[in-house]
């Protein structure tokens, strides 16, 4: 997927739900690339219902509608002039009547291999028919298969389970049905065989399986915005299952009530709120009680990737405003009762965006750099007290963040960078991660700018 992605249109026309959320699937796999993945579009001042969440987005912005991506041919890279007709041998084509128009059926599609769900998404595109399927739909979403490029190792089992439902059974058994009859969609031709490999492969690595430390945050209360969807909620969902008490932050109260019901035994408050406003964040910290051992300010938005020359007044405030003004908000709020504790962790999101200028817009960039200086800061200033602050730097993450791409100059600008990035991650490693530093295991920690990026910040 390139990691930002255009969102699949949804009007009339739009592709049946199933072939939507194929799309969508693979688009949510990368959104901030500086975020990655294209997840779903839930503005925050518009939560989508969690169903519609990871990937294909209703909710339409302006300062997000797609312009044509830079490798995407516009009409003035057209040539100027008709190509010139092929010579024609003069014994090749009798000077009588043309014959008759006969329509060519399609022939059969070639035998290949049998693919399966264990099958990666790679061997699915350099199938003749499988690829055909694949292609087919994400072109009914809008989408092409530039997609998934950060996940050809994948399995589509592995995609399938970073799809969050949205590539149901039936999707995946409907593909492999077709595909093992050697059934190509209506209208798609037989793609002529690759002369050399498109990519090189390596093999899909074996997934990795959360192993939860049993009472890590026991008779800990611990603060997660964002635990709605995403990163935040993988990290709530964290903590609660190693027994923390969470204050649950999110401006999508249905998304909030969807992650509290889905685990019922443990112990989740949930703050309907939006954190740039100082009544919510009073709200937050009340909600709290007296002790806050542990913060996690993972709420946050994307800004378009638009350049500095492309960028409105709006769009600005309004990222600085939640990435930056909101956590620090949250934070300096929630400092009375953290320090008498003499052992609290604070844990900021920034962004591969917070260490370089090619993984966004000015907005977001300014402020995931924002928020690396506010952690240094605070870390430096509040370290003899025993508060840890201490912030990570997610890569390209499969989550409902709208990564979509509202500039040409970004995407021509961008676009060529992401083909050397790590595969996505989901929001459980990030969650990983960040847990790492919330608990007592971050000891020693403070100030410390973590990448969980897969090597990105290595390039
Ligand atoms: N997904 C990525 O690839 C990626 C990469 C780098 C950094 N990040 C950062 O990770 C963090 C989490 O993002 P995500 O990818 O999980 O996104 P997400 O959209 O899945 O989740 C973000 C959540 O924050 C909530 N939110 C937004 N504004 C809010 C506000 N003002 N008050 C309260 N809640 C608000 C949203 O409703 C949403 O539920 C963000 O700070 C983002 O910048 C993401």
């Amino acid at each position: 997927m390139s990691l930002f992605h255009r969102k699949p249109k949804t009007d009339a026309a739009a592709p049946a739900l199933d072939d939507a959320a194929m799309a969508k699937t693979a688009d949510a796999v990368v959104a901030d690339a500086g975020t990655a993945t294209p997840a779903p579009v839930v503005m925050p001042e518009a939560p989508a219902a969690p169903v519609a969440e990871e990937a294909v987005s209703t909710t339409a912005t302006t300062e997000n509608t797609p312009p044509a991506t830079a490798s995407e041919p516009t009409p003035s890279s057209a040539p100027a002039t008709e190509p010139a007709p092929e010579p024609v041998s003069p014994t090749a084509v009798p000077a009588a009547e043309p014959a008759p128009v006969v329509p060519t059926p399609t022939p059969p599609a070639p035998a290949g291999a049998q693919l399966t769900i264990d099958s990666t998404v790679g061997e699915w595109l350099d199938d003749p028919v499988g690829g055909a399927i694949f292609r087919d739909m994400l072109a009914k979403a809008g989408q092409d298969e530039k997609v998934l490029r950060v996940v050809r190792r994948f399995s589509l089992k592995r995609l399938q389970s970073m799809s969050k439902g949205q590539m149901s059974d039936d999707i995946i058994n409907d593909m492999i049905k077709r595909q093992n009859a050697g059934e190509m969609p209506a209208g798609a031709s037989i793609p002529a065989p690759a002369t050399e490999a498109t990519e090189t492969t390596t093999p899909d690595l074996p997934l990795w399986e959360e192993k939860i430390t049993p009472d890590r945050f026991k008779g800990k209360t611990v603060i997660v915005t964002g635990a709605g969807s995403g990163i935040g909620r993988a990290t709530a969902s964290r903590v609660a299952r190693e027994s923390g008490r969470v204050i649950a932050v999110d401006m999508a109260e249905d998304r909030l009530k969807e992650f509290k019901d889905s685990l019922p035994d443990a112990d989740i408050t949930t703050v309907t709120g939006n954190i740039t406003k100082q009544e919510d964040v009073d709200k937050i910290i009340e909600t709290a009680g007296a002790q806050i051992h542990g913060l996690a300010n993972v709420a946050g938005i994307m800004d378009g990737m638009l350049p500095l020359g492309e960028l409105d007044d709006d769009t600005w405030d309004r990222v600085i405003s939640v990435n930056l003004t909101g956590m620090m908000r949250l934070s300096r709020a929630a400092l009375p009762k953290m320090l008498p504790l003499g052992n609290a962790s604070i844990v900021n999101i920034t962004s591969e965006a917070g260490f370089r200028g090619s993984a966004a817009g000015a907005a977001y960039t300014a402020s995931k750099h924002g928020v690396i200086g506010v952690t240094k800061n605070t870390a430096f200033m509040y370290g003899p007290q025993g508060l840890r602050v201490n912030a990570v730097a997610p890569g390209g993450t499969a989550t409902n963040i709208d990564g979509n791409n509202g500039s040409k100059l970004a995407a021509e600008r961008l676009n060529p960078l992401y083909e050397a990035l790590p595969d996505v991650a989901t929001p459980e490693q990030l969650a990983a991660s960040i847990t790492f530093l919330l608990s007592d295991d971050g000891t020693n920690l403070n100030g410390v700018i973590l990448p969980s990026d897969g090597g990105w910040s290595a390039q």
